[in-house]
């Protein structure tokens, strides 16, 4: 998996969003706050659908959206070139998926291959897939988290770069864990991207370094 080493100057992000944005919203956050410091900048923000709050969040900070719904192209290849090509507009550094509830196909890897970032609510391997929230807690697991990692072919296969635990609670439901773990994942997928732009990285075979 090829990774940059020399990263621009802030790193331009485009994020990947299908739903209510709170992570686009901590990196968005970070940016306006930690002004150049931080070391990356959101460049624009793209969906796999219209009306959610996360493309609203990125219009109030007046940034470039778009939107590609696999049901307007003829077959799953031509959304993923479609949706590759929307990025690259955008000349990003990093690709961060963040509630992007869409895996990406062959082209997009290709072109993104390892400056794609996910953020995951379960501690991978475990729970991975749509579900990671409500299959730890049906699991009967004790302790569940988030991770961040690359995106490979698989699904929530990819080398991880960092992860944080929750405790999962007797009286839990999907809903008040998945809103502990988001707690921890917004602050978890800020310092990362913070962390990658700022010092570069290098991935061999499963292994994220950064210096
Ligand atoms: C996050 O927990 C992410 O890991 C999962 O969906 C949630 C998205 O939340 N896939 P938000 O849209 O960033 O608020």
């Amino acid at each position: 998996m090829a990774a940059p080493t020399e990263p621009s100057s802030p790193a331009r992000v485009v994020v990947l969003v299908s739903g209510s944005g709170t992570n686009l919203q901590a990196l968005l956050d970070a940016t306006a706050e930690g002004g150049p410091a931080y070391g990356a900048e959101v460049v624009a923000v793209g969906a796999d659908r219209s009306g959610i709050e996360g493309l609203r969040r990125a219009e109030r900070a007046g940034l470039p959206t778009f939107v590609r719904r696999v049901a307007d192209f003829a077959s799953r290849p031509e959304w993923d070139v479609a949706l590759a090509d929307a990025v690259s507009a955008h000349r990003p550094d990093l690709v961060v998926s963040a509630g992007f509830m869409k895996i990406v196909g062959a082209e997009f890897l290709a072109r993104f291959g390892g400056r794609i970032v996910n953020t995951h609510p379960a501690l991978l391997p475990s729970f991975p897939g749509a579900h990671g929230v409500r299959d730890a807690l049906a699991y009967g697991a004790k302790v569940t988290g988030c991770t961040v990692h690359f995106v490979d072919d698989g699904v929530d296969t990819g080398p991880v770069i960092a992860q944080g635990v929750v405790e999962i609670r007797d009286e839990d439901d999907e809903a008040a864990l998945h809103e502990r773990i988001k707690d921890v994942e917004r602050r978890l997928l800020v310092d990362v991207v913070g962390r990658l732009a700022r010092d570069g990285y290098s991935i061999k075979g499963r292994k994220v370094y950064i210096p």
